[in-house]
């Protein structure tokens, strides 16, 4: 298995990501294309295009991975690639590529699970990472899942302990930042504005789910109401009007700056955007909270795109202070799709010998 050197490729979604990562923690390169400003245009990722793209990029990313590393695809001991869940279509342009990759150089070929990598992207910066009593939430455009995650004999394992029951929180941010007449993806956009905010101006509320029992409990989310919520107090206090003066005027300008978007927000927009996040910030954390009291976790590992978001950086560290809790989240690099998270997970596959065979296939709802 030489030194561990594995390539790493990522098609999951709207970004084409190929990397190159020495023994699980050392990454020589990480490219990554993404096609957000193509889907931007539709207000959302479309999955045909998202192949389309996919086909165009995979070998100039692949190629531009190895020659950023600096080495040769014969140095390489693995090629990893993720194997779902995500778009079929775009799955399939990546599996398709790194069978016959591997196939052509006769190396073995290993199957990530993309939430897997997620997690991972923050356990390979954590070296010397404590086994056992580790939480990680993963919360993105498509996920938002509790996981109880173990080491031992150098293999990982997970036990699913909360997922949302409706829509993941990246979509929530995505979905109301369009209905408040904000670009794509609003997950960012409404990071930024928040800070413009009272946020405590609009009290929205979240109940606790828990679809578990007392011996096998579950810490599940619920992000649609709140949807609903924003909805009809844009409804009920007749901001519709501005609404779409505010979107309107965006799809006017190329790349609009925080400037621009802030001049088109009056404050009771400012505030509704704030208090959303806040709620959102505030359920997340109380929930994760929730499920480390109850499985006794010490350490807390927070990855994916929505972990890019500054608020709930801050409300984790604090709170985590507070109990004596460890918290982690992946440096900016690592927090949206990328490759380098997929060869970190693949490393203690490839130590283990866990090969997946010619037959590999995209698996769109793949669970962990
Ligand atoms: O992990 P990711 O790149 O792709 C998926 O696997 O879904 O996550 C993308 C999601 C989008 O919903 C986006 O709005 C959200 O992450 N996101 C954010 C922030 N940056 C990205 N949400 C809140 N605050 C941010 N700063
Ligand atoms: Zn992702």
């Amino acid at each position: 298995m030489g030194t561990g050197l594995i390539l790493g490729i990522e098609s999951s979604c709207d970004e084409t990501a190929a990397a190159v990562v020495r023994s699980g923690g050392e990454v020589l390169s990480n490219v990554v294309a993404s096609q957000m400003e193509m889907h931007a245009l539709y207000g959302g990722v479309v999955p045909e295009l998202a192949s389309r793209e996919h086909l165009r990029n995979i070998v100039p990313v692949v190629r531009e991975a190895l020659r950023a590393a600096d080495v040769s695809a014969d140095d390489l001991d693995a090629i990893a690639v993720t194997a779902g869940p995500g778009l079929a279509g775009a799955l399939l342009v990546g599996i398709s590529f790194a069978k016959a990759y591997a196939f052509g150089l006769e190396k073995p070929l290993i199957a990530v699970n993309h939430l897997e990598g997620h997690i991972h992207a923050v356990l390979m910066e954590r070296h010397g990472a404590s086994a056992g009593g580790l939480l990680a939430l993963v919360v993105s455009g498509g996920h938002t899942h509790l996981y109880l995650a173990d080491e031992s004999d150098g293999s990982w394992r997970y036990r699913n302990v909360g997922r949302t029951v409706d829509d993941a929180a990246g979509e929530a941010y995505d979905k109301v930042a369009k209905l408040l007449g904000l670009g794509y993806p609003g997950g960012p956009w409404i990071d930024r504005l928040s800070a413009h905010g009272n946020a405590n101006a609009v009290p929205f509320r979240f109940i606790s789910i828990n679809r578990g029992t007392e011996e096998d409990p579950s810490f599940d989310f619920s992000f649609s109401g709140i949807k609903t919520a924003v909805l009809r107090y844009v409804d009920t206090h007749g901001m519709k009007a501005a609404i779409d003066a505010r979107r309107a005027a965006l799809a006017r300008i190329e790349q609009p700056s925080l400037k621009d978007v802030l001049a088109l927000c009056d404050a009771e927009t400012l505030d509704l955007i704030a208090s959303f996040q806040h709620a959102v910030v505030g359920n997340l954390v109380r929930q994760t909270l929730a499920a480390a009291a109850h499985f006794g976790a010490t350490g807390i590992v927070v990855s994916g795109g929505v972990a890019a978001n500054r608020a709930l950086r801050a409300r984790f560290a604090e709170v985590a202070a507070e109990r004596g809790l460890s918290v982690a989240f992946p440096g900016a690099s690592l927090s949206t799709d990328n490759a380098a998270m997929i060869a970190a997970a693949a490393w203690p596959k490839l130590r283990h010998g866990e090969f997946a065979g010619a037959d590999l296939n995209a698996t769109p709802q793949l669970r962990l």
